[in-house]
């Protein structure tokens, strides 16, 4: 993976009370050597109302992992009742936030202009978006994975410049592959983020290209996360039902 530090994000989804987050992080503390967490990054990232109390954990524990929130509004104030803004989420010290996930896209009507505009919030911020992509089942039987990947990460980074491009982390979730323990295999996968690394270096350059970390995500576990691993485009996970239980999330970080 030519130098690309391995990054594993748990995606929490509409799951866990703050006090049920908290609970979750400390015992997957204990669970995770400090090497564990040199060696890929770990960001955890848990539902809005559980933001505040994980970071007062991380910061007062000094945990070595990344916080993430699920979604976000592209204005920074206003009135949007029910939002949360990328300027709230930097205050919180979040580094990531999910944007784009096939479940936004799909459950709330999220469009590839609205993706972008959230992209560019993330990055007014200070943060770094893990863009989602991925295909439908019909998509993919139509031979459309392509067209369709490759076009949401050209929308994705619509406006977006060098600099910030470098910094982007992008998670390939076939969306077939999501909550249905029906993995994708490790070579299919590989190809697909194949395609979205040579789209950035259309769009950006090779260099560049090469530099970015680019996830595999649905229903990865810790009895197939190595195979994902092992393959040379693959630089992580965003892994959803499997990183609820710490003890499972761990030995997904511990995957060597
Ligand atoms: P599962 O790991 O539950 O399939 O979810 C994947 C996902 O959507 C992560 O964002």
């Amino acid at each position: 993976m030519a130098g690309r530090r391995p990054i594993i994000a748990a995606n929490w989804k509409m799951h866990k009370t703050h006090l049920e987050a908290i609970q979750a992080v400390q015992k997957l503390s204990y669970l995770l050597e400090r090497e564990d967490a040199e060696r890929v990054e770990v960001v955890v990232c848990p539902p809005f109302t559980a933001l505040r109390a994980v970071q007062t954990l991380l910061d007062a524990d000094r945990l070595p992992y990344g916080l993430g929130a699920q979604n976000v509004h592209w204005e920074a104030r206003g009135a949007f009742t029910g939002e949360v803004s990328a300027l709230m989420l930097q205050a919180l010290r979040c580094a990531y936030v999910i944007v784009g996930h096939s479940e936004r896209r799909e459950v709330f009507g999220e469009t590839d202009d609205v993706v972008a505009r959230k992209v560019r919030a993330v990055y007014a911020n200070g943060m770094i978006p893990i863009l989602c992509v991925g295909e439908t089942l019909a998509e993919r039987d139509a031979g459309g994975t392509e067209d369709k990947v490759v076009g949401q990460v050209r929308a994705g980074l619509a406006g977006v410049g060098d600099d910030d491009a470098a910094r982007v982390v992008i998670a390939y979730e076939p969306i077939w592959a999501i909550g249905t323990g029906r993995n994708a295999e490790p070579a299919d996968a590989g190809e697909v983020i194949g395609l979205v690394r040579a789209t950035l270096a259309a769009l950006y350059s090779k260099d560049l290209a090469e530099g970015v970390r680019i996830q595999y995500g649905g229903s990865v576990k810790a009895g197939n996360i190595r195979g994902f691993m092992a393959h040379p485009q693959i630089d992580g996970a965003l892994v959803g039902g499997a990183s609820l239980d710490p003890e499972e999330l761990a030995l997904i970080v511990k995957y060597r």
